[in-house]
Order: structure tokens, then C-alpha cells, then sequence
């Protein structure tokens, strides 16, 4: 970029051509390091060469002058594009002004518009020094000789810039003097070692102040430009603005809103807290990631890599500012520029999701208030008694005695590990909670894992050295500290204990905020910089340590005010390597805590939600951003944890949780129950037929997690993924797919039984009777009575599908079905990874199925590419084909004719039954019509 375009620029925007003379003044230099055909050099010696000696030549600047009361119309910045100079407290007119910042209240309260105390344009920051080559990139050194209005400034930063890919791109900000925390992060993909010809980007350096931007190369497009406001760098202040080149941001999580953010002065705080779901406060997991449609079909992504608690300020330039009190600046863009690429590219640096365990995807079951084995027993029978499906039984922590981990209570779940062996003679699984907290007050020598643990020296301590105490369900408790080696071997000799006992299948980590009764500790926190930040952003409690630990608590890695976000994510490391070693098979790990790698590890549910409408609603967007964030398995509670729910919300819900990826009820002790089977006979059929619609789909879903776990795709995925063109689908989050086929459009409003229904353009077929509806990308009024839920399959594609069973075992040996359904011209395909469900690292041992489906105009053929003996004795038993024209004369599998055949004049749907082709055979169906 050069000083000509600035100008050029700010000429065409009359409030910036005011400004201009005293810019030019300033003399703003702006460093190009985009030469015309690299986004950065690093990768060549001969534009290395060029830079430096571009730098060389550039003339000394002028020192800008230090903190002086901005004159008058300096401060003439519109109020859409003022950042706020006041973030960490609020400030007087005098006390704005001594730190250099405009002043000018607005009529509208100051917690909800325009910041009053503003930065002026050219606010003092840092100075960028040239840019030499590195092993991975360029570096160069940042200077600021004017102080900062905040305590510990870092004066001196090291910048590095990594061209990891041609479409991401690494920048880090870090004191080189004296190394501080950093966010252990060891799943990011290096990027490639080849020369990167032909980047999506290219960025530009401006010296003074310190700012970047990143374009996209294509069109020119700003991407990330973060002169709009100074960079801040104190010891627990560190600050990056960046305007946006739209206003469709996504993510930020966890919180409780739409799709896609507001940005009328609203502000995000990511600090992992016990929270049930709702507006405006943190909620359990902290994801500083967000993804932006450009509205023209382009996405890109940008990961701040920082554990801190941390704010993010959204403004309706648009704009946004990163405020974080810790770390380092450790930023990730992704360039797509599809948003499932920039979502791909993203999950690369965290880490692909997990491979769940095949009956992970069935129907699970659990509630706060089955008190004995004798209450959770009967409930299995009453679901098999009433026919509803189900996979997994689980405890809340109603088993434990006295509420203490790894124990069972003695009376109540006296049977306890033979109720487990039951429910595994009869195909189901059986997983229990367990809380982080562990006891400390029980009789010494009676409760091993404090023992132990205190032995080993597992616990997070306080700044004394003595193990934290908080208070959890048990009473007092010790927190482990999963960053501790030791605390990993720890957890893993209790897990295997406790699994000899009672031989669960899953752990649901819950708590793991980690969660406390007491803020702190039960003897409170010391009075350090740590507690009391000069800046904490707006979460719920107002304190840090809120509801959780002290700040000043010791970790081995660090201290627990920089490893907070991280608890849930190394519990869940810790515990799926146990589970991993001590069964041998896929672990199922169900976390409440969340942070970017989670998935890698766990699923995620929604935590405490209501049983309401509204909550319902949201649970829609909570699930697809947790896709984004490469959680895929995930789901809400169905019928609501919290409050009574009312039979029609809870069939609405059930219809909808058949299609979260991860689908569990789970209800709190002093609601009304809301098992399926203590509903009317009316509302069962329709959960019933919810619940059976999904198990006949998890061939489906299955593969779905296969490409997710390979290739970083999404399972449950917003409209905008599939449709970026498509603006009509920018901000949809009542709807979503499943893959690229599948369309859900659930009922989300109470006494709704017809529903305005988005289809993108093409054709799609009523997954229930094979209806087409041929779209332009509009909105069609469908019926919606309460027995049904809307599913729609995009014509173009195969989906796999398997009778339903009781369970997933059972499920899993039925024949297959295949519905094919017909693009207008006539084709279709689609695929299914198959293993045997269970066996570690499948993929990555070659010992899987993988089979293409094709269809042409009168004939569906199965490709198996790979074939193990997972698919020994399956067999295809039937074929659903939307969008046949006519009547067929005659329908023959491999080459013979076939009796069982049906065609729906009024929707087009040919249905062939009673097939008996083995699945690891290629085969052929063909309509002669
Ligand atoms: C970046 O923002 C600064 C400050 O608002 C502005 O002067 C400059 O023109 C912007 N750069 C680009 C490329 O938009
Ligand atoms: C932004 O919020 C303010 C204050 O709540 C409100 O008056 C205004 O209408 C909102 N603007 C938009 C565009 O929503
Ligand atoms: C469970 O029920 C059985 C059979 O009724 C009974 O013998 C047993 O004592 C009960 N167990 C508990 C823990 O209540
Ligand atoms: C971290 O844990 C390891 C292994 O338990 C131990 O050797 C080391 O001293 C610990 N470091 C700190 C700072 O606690």
C-alpha cells in the first residue's frame, strides 16, 4: 500500500478528507511487503533482499508527539468508527483527556452506542522496525516509546509473520525479553514446507502506528485492518482492533445467541463459566474464533490463540476489538474462501474431531434423580416396554456415595456393576458423570483419590503450596490440575479402578469450569494483580474468580488465571487417553467445558437449558457453531434440564434433538418427568417416529463424522456453509443440514403446525414421501402438525440408511437403504464409510468400507472402493428412488428382474423391496422405464 491510495482512500470519504493534511503531516509511512506477486516474502532470499533494502532507504520518522489533549477537530470521528479509549474502566472528561483520547458524551447511555472517550486517529503507539527473515517467516521488532495509560506496558514486541499456507496466514505478537504464557497448542498443522505460489492474501505493514492489513488478493478486499485503533500491550491488557468487511460475524462462542452477532455496541466475554443459557453473559466455553461472510460468497476466518479471559467489543462500523488480560497475540487467518474452507482450515490448526463410537449417535437417556439402580432399571423397561428405541442408560450423580467421584453409593446402587452387565446383555451402554472436585473431607485413609492425589501432589494449589479447596457437590473439594503429568497417571490408575468396579462406557465430565460454590476458595483469594486485573471484561459475577478458582492458583504449567479456559479441555484429554488405554476402544467423553481442540477429544451439550421455547430455538444455533468449532458431536438436552417441560414442546424437541448430532434427554430432579413414555399416546407415536427416523439415518450420520473427523467438515451445518451465494441463507439458524443433502426444518414455536420453510434453489424431495418441490431459492408454507418433522433431501444426492432397530447393535446388522434422489438431470451420488463401529483409529489403519453410490437416469450402481469385513453379511434390502418420470416397465438387480416394486404416480417415488444385494459387492439396479 502505498501513500498515494491512502489518500485515495480517505479522499472518497468526506469525514477522512479532513483528516488528511494532518496525516500527511504525521508523514505515515506505510511498509509494503507485498510485492506484486507474494503475500510476504520469507519463502525467497531475493525478496527478502528487496524489503530489506526497501527499508533501508526509507527516511527517518518523526517522532509523534506524546500524550497531549487532541485538539479539536482531531476528534471529529463519526460515532460508528470511535473505539473505545475507556475499555478497562470508565473515565472522566479529564481523565480521558490526560490519556490522549477524545471526549464527547452522547445522549445514549454509555454501556449501549458509541464510546464517549475515544482514541483519535494516530494515537501514540508502537513503532515497527524492518522485517528480517526468519526460519518461518519475517520478524521484526515493535517499539513504543510513549507509555501506554496502562500499568506494565510491554515497550518492546517481537512480531513474526508466517505465510503458513497460501490461504493461512500466522502472526504472532510476543515480549521477546521475557517469555510469557502461551497457550499450549499442539495439534496445529505446520503448513506446507513448499513455496507458497499463489496466496489468497497479501499483507501490509504501516510503521507508525504500528497496524496491519490483510486483503484478499482476488478483489482487493480488506479483510482485517487493525489501524482502525491503537495496539495495546500491557501485562494483562492487550488490545487489537480490526474493521470487518461485513457485518455477518459468527462465533465468539459460548453464547447464547442467533448465528450470527449483533454488532450495535454489543460485547462478548469469553471466560468458561457454570452458567445456564441465556443473553448477553458467558456461558461454559470460550472459542476466540469467528468467521466472517463477505456477502459475495467469500469467507474468512481469524483465530486469536489466547486463554485469558478476554472481551471482544463489536461495533457497527464494522468493527471489533480484541481485549484480553494475558498471553500473548497469537493470531491465525484463514482465508477460505468458502466459509467451509476457512472452517476447514481452522480445524486444522485445532485439530480434526474425534471418531465417536458408533452408538454414541443413538438415542441416550438420562436424568438428575434416578436414585437408585432399581429407578434407573425401570426406566430401560419402560423405554423398551413403550418401543422406543435407545443406546445409553446414564447416571447423574445420584450413584456416588455422599456425591464423591469414583465411589457408588452402597444402598441405593448397591447392584451397581450388575445393573451395568444387564443393560449390556441387552446391546445398551451405560455411561456416569463425573465432576472434577474431589472430596476432602472424608475419613483419611477411606477415600483413595484424595489420598493418593494429595501423595502425588495432583492438586491445583494455592499461592500458600497447599492444595485449593473449593466447594462442590460433595462439600470441600481438590481441584486436579490436568496440565500436571503426574495428575494424567493419576486420573487414569482412579478411572481404571473405579472401571474395574462398574464397567461403564463413557464419562460425561461435567463441572469442569471448573465450577465452585465459593468464589476463590473456602478461604478466599490474596489481593494480587492477578485477582483484580486492571481490566476484567464483562462476565457474570464481575470477578475473575467468580464462581471458580483463585487467579493466583498454581498450575503446573502456569497459573490458573491464564489456564482457566483450558480446565475442560485437559480434563478431557486426560480422560479420553484413560478411557482410550483402559478399553481399548473409541472413548465417549461428554464435556460441559469447552475451548478450541475440545472436539478433538470430547462432545459437547448445551449445558443447563430451560425447558422453553426460546430455548429450544437457540439450541439450533448452539449446535451449528459448535460445529464450527470442531465439536460436531453436540447436542441440547432434549426436552429442556431445567422447569417442567409440556408434551408439545418436548415432542417439537425430540423431533428436533433426532437431528442434533449428539441426542440425549436429560431432565433435573424436581421437574415433572419427560421420558417418551410418560406422554400421551399421540405425542409417543410422534417421538417414536422422531427417534426411528434417526436410527434409520445414522449410516448417514455416521459418515457424516467420518469426513469430519478427516477432513475437518461439519456434520450439523448452517445454510450460509452450503449456500454461500445464496443470501438468503446468510442468517438462517432455524433450519440447518445435515452434510450437503439434508434439510431440517424443525417446529420451533408453540401451536405452530404449519412452517415457512427456506429452500435453496434446486429441487428437494420430502424425505417422508418423495414429494418434489422444485425451488428458486424461496420460501414455501409447509404443513407441520405435530407428528412430523420437515426433512428434505437435495436432489443430486444418495443417502444411506438402515432399518432401525431397538439399538444401534441391533440397527447396525439390518439391511441398508439407499434413497436416491434424482437432480433435474437425472443424477445423483453419495457415499458411506463403514467400520465396525467401535476399534480404535480405523481410518488411520485402513480397516474400513468405503463405498460410492451413483445414479444416472434409469440405474443406481454401488462402487465399494474399499472393503473390510465390517460389511460381512450386510446386505442392501431396499431402494427408495424421488423423481422418476414415469411408471417403470420392468426393474432388474444385477441383470434380474425384481417383484417388489412400487411407483407413486402423484409424487414420482419408485420404491424396490425385498432386495438381498451384499453391500460389499459393486451391484446395479436399473428402471427400465
Ligand atoms: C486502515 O485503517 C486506517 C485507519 O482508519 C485507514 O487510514 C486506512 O486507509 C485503512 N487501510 C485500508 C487498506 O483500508
Ligand atoms: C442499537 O441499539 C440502540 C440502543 O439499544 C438502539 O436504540 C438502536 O436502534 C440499535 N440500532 C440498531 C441498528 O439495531
Ligand atoms: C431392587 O429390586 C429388587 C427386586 O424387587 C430388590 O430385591 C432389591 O432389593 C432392590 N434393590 C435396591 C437397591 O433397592
Ligand atoms: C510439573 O510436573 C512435573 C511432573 O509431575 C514436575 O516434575 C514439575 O516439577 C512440575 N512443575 C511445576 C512448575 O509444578
Amino acid at each position: 500500500m502505498t501513500l498515494q491510495k491512502n489518500q485515495r482512500v480517505m479522499c472518497s470519504n468526506p469525514i477522512w478528507a479532513a483528516l488528511l493534511s494532518l496525516l500527511v503531516a504525521l508523514t505515515v509511512f506505510t511498509l509494503t511487503v507485498c510485492v506484486s506477486k507474494n503475500p510476504l516474502m520469507g519463502a525467497s532470499q531475493e525478496k527478502d533482499t528487496a524489503v530489506q533494502g526497501a527499508l533501508h532507504e526509507e527516511p527517518p520518522m518523526r517522532e509523534v508527539a506524546g500524550l497531549t489533549r487532541p485538539e479539536g477537530d482531531k476528534c471529529a470521528v463519526p460515532p460508528e468508527s470511535r473505539f473505545d479509549c475507556a475499555r478497562d474502566r470508565a473515565l472522566s472528561q479529564e481523565e480521558c483527556e490526560e490519556r490522549g483520547c477524545c471526549y464527547a458524551p452522547l445522549t445514549q447511555s454509555i454501556s449501549n452506542g458509541p464510546p464517549w472517550c475515544f482514541y483519535p486517529p494516530s494515537y501514540p503507539g508502537y513503532r515497527m522496525g524492518p522485517l528480517s527473515p526468519t526460519p518461518r517467516g519475517q520478524a521484526a521488532t515493535l517499539i513504543r516509546s510513549v507509555p501506554s495509560y496502562l500499568p506494565r506496558d510491554v515497550s518492546t514486541l517481537r512480531l513474526e509473520v508466517m505465510a503458513e499456507t497460501e490461504r493461512r496466514l500466522h502472526l504472532t505478537l510476543k515480549d521477546p525479553a521475557s517469555p510469557r504464557y502461551e497457550v499450549p497448542l499442539s495439534e496445529a498443522q505446520p503448513g506446507s514446507k513448499s513455496e507458497i505460489r499463489a496466496p489468497l492474501y497479501t499483507i501490509e505493514f504501516h510503521q507508525y502506528p504500528f497496524g496491519f492489513t490483510v486483503q484478499r488478493r482476488s478483489n482487493a478486499r480488506v479483510l482485517l485492518n487493525t489501524s482502525v485503533a491503537p495496539l495495546l500491550f500491557a501485562d494483562q491488557y492487550l488490545q487489537l482492533s480490526t474493521s470487518l468487511p461485513s457485518g455477518l460475524i459468527s462465533g465468539l462462542g459460548e453464547h447464547y445467541t442467533p448465528i450470527t452477532l449483533d454488532l450495535n455496541w454489543t460485547s462478548v466475554a469469553l471466560w468458561n463459566h457454570d452458567m445456564a443459557p441465556q443473553s448477553d453473559v458467558n456461558l461454559y466455553g470460550s472459542h476466540p474464533f469467528y468467521l466472517v461472510q463477505e456477502e459475495d460468497g467469500h469467507a474468512h476466518g481469524v483465530f486469536l490463540l489466547n486463554s485469558n479471559a478476554m472481551e471482544v467489543v463489536l461495533q457497527p462500523t464494522p468493527a471489533l476489538s480484541w481485549v484480553s488480560t494475558g498471553g500473548v497475540l497469537d493470531l491465525y487467518i484463514f482465508l477460505g474462501p468458502d466459509p467451509q474452507d476457512v472452517v476447514r482450515q481452522y480445524h486444522e490448526v485445532i485439530g480434526f474431531p474425534m471418531m465417536p463410537p458408533y452408538w454414541a449417535l443413538g438415542f441416550h437417556l438420562c436424568r438428575w434423580g434416578y436414585t437408585s439402580t432399581n429407578a434407573t432399571r425401570e426406566v430401560v423397561r419402560r423405554m423398551r416396554d413403550a418401543g422406543f428405541p435407545l443406546d445409553v442408560q446414564w447416571n447423574d450423580l445420584d450413584y456416588a456415595e455422599s456425591q464423591r467421584v469414583f465411589t457408588f453409593d452402597p444402598q441405593r446402587f448397591a447392584d451397581l456393576p450388575a445393573m451395568v452387565d444387564e443393560f449390556h446383555q441387552q446391546g445398551l451402554k451405560y455411561i456416569l458423570i463425573l465432576d472434577p472436585g474431589i472430596s476432602s473431607t472424608a475419613t483419611p485413609g477411606s477415600y483413595p483419590p484424595f489420598d493418593e492425589g494429595l501423595r502425588r501432589g495432583v492438586f491445583i494449589r494455592n499461592s500458600a503450596g497447599q492444595p485449593l479447596i473449593g466447594k462442590v457437590w460433595p462439600g470441600p473439594t481438590a481441584f486436579p490440575d490436568f496440565t500436571n503429568p503426574e495428575t494424567k497417571s493419576w486420573w487414569e490408575d482412579n478411572i481404571r479402578a473405579f472401571h474395574d468396579r462398574v464397567r461403564f462406557d463413557g464419562l460425561w465430565i461435567d463441572m469442569n469450569e471448573p465450577a465452585s460454590f465459593v468464589s476463590g476458595s473456602i478461604e478466599g483469594c490474596p489481593d494480587t494483580d492477578l485477582e483484580n486485573p486492571p481490566f476484567v471484561p464483562a462476565i457474570i459475577g464481575k470477578r475473575l474468580n467468580s464462581g471458580t478458582l483463585c487467579m493466583s492458583a498454581v498450575q503446573n504449567l502456569s497459573s490458573h488465571y491464564n489456564l482457566h479456559n483450558l480446565y475442560g479441555l485437559t480434563e478431557a484429554s486426560a480422560t479420553h487417553s484413560a478411557l482410550v488405554k483402559l478399553r481399548g476402544t473409541r472413548p465417549f467423553v461428554l464435556s460441559r467445558s469447552s475451548y478450541p481442540g475440545l472436539g478433538r477429544f470430547s462432545g459437547h451439550w448445551t449445558g443447563d437449558v430451560r425447558s422453553d421455547w426460546d430455548q429450544l430455538r437457540y439450541s439450533v444455533p448452539a449446535t451449528l457453531l459448535f460445529g464450527l468449532y470442531g465439536v460436531p458431536l453436540v447436542g441440547a438436552d432434549v426436552c429442556g434440564f431445567g422447569g417442567d417441560t409440556t408434551e408439545e414442546l418436548c415432542v417439537r424437541w425430540t423431533q428436533l434433538g433426532a437431528f442434533y448430532p449428539f441426542m440425549r434427554n436429560h431432565n433435573d430432579r424436581p421437574n415433572a418427568p419427560q421420558e417418551p413414555f410418560v406422554f400421551s399416546p399421540q405425542a409417543q407415536d410422534a417421538m417414536r417416529a422422531a427417534i426411528t427416523l434417526r436410527y434409520s439415518l445414522l449410516p448417514l450420520l455416521y459418515t457424516l463424522f467420518h469426513h469430519a473427523h478427516v477432513s475437518g467438515s461439519t456434520v450439523a451445518r448452517p445454510l450460509f456453509l452450503e449456500f454461500p451465494s445464496d443470501p438468503n441463507c446468510q442468517t438462517i439458524d432455524r433450519q440447518f443440514l445435515w452434510g450437503n443433502s439434508l434439510l431440517i426444518s424443525p417446529v420451533l414455536e408453540r401451536g405452530e403446525t404449519e412452517l415457512a420453510t427456506y429452500l435453496p434453489p434446486g429441487i428437494w424431495y420430502s424425505l417422508h414421501n418423495g414429494r418434489p418441490y422444485y425451488s428458486k431459492g424461496q420460501y414455501l408454507l409447509l404443513p407441520a402438525p405435530l407428528d412430523t418433522i420437515n426433512v428434505h433431501l437435495r436432489g443430486g444426492h444418495i443417502i444411506p440408511q438402515q432399518e432401525p432397530a431397538m439399538t444401534t447393535a441391533a440397527s447396525r446388522a439390518n439391511p441398508f437403504l439407499l434413497t436416491v434422489a434424482l437432480s433435474a438431470s437425472g443424477g445423483a451420488w453419495g457415499d458411506l464409510f463403514w467400520d465396525d463401529g467401535e476399534s480404535l483409529d480405523t481410518f488411520e489403519k485402513k480397516d474400513f468400507s468405503f463405498l460410492i453410490f451413483l445414479a444416472g437416469q434409469d440405474k443406481l450402481v454401488s462402487k465399494p472402493l474399499i472393503v473390510n469385513r465390517a460389511l460381512d453379511g450386510l446386505v442392501l434390502g431396499g431402494v427408495r428412488i424421488f423423481g422418476v418420470p414415469s411408471k417403470p416397465q420392468e426393474v432388474q438387480a444385477n441383470g434380474e428382474q425384481v417383484k417388489d416394486v412400487v411407483y407413486f404416480s402423484d409424487t414420482k417415488m419408485l420404491t424396490v423391496s425385498s432386495l438381498h444385494l451384499p453391500m460389499a459387492e459393486p451391484f446395479i439396479i436399473q428402471w427400465i422405464l
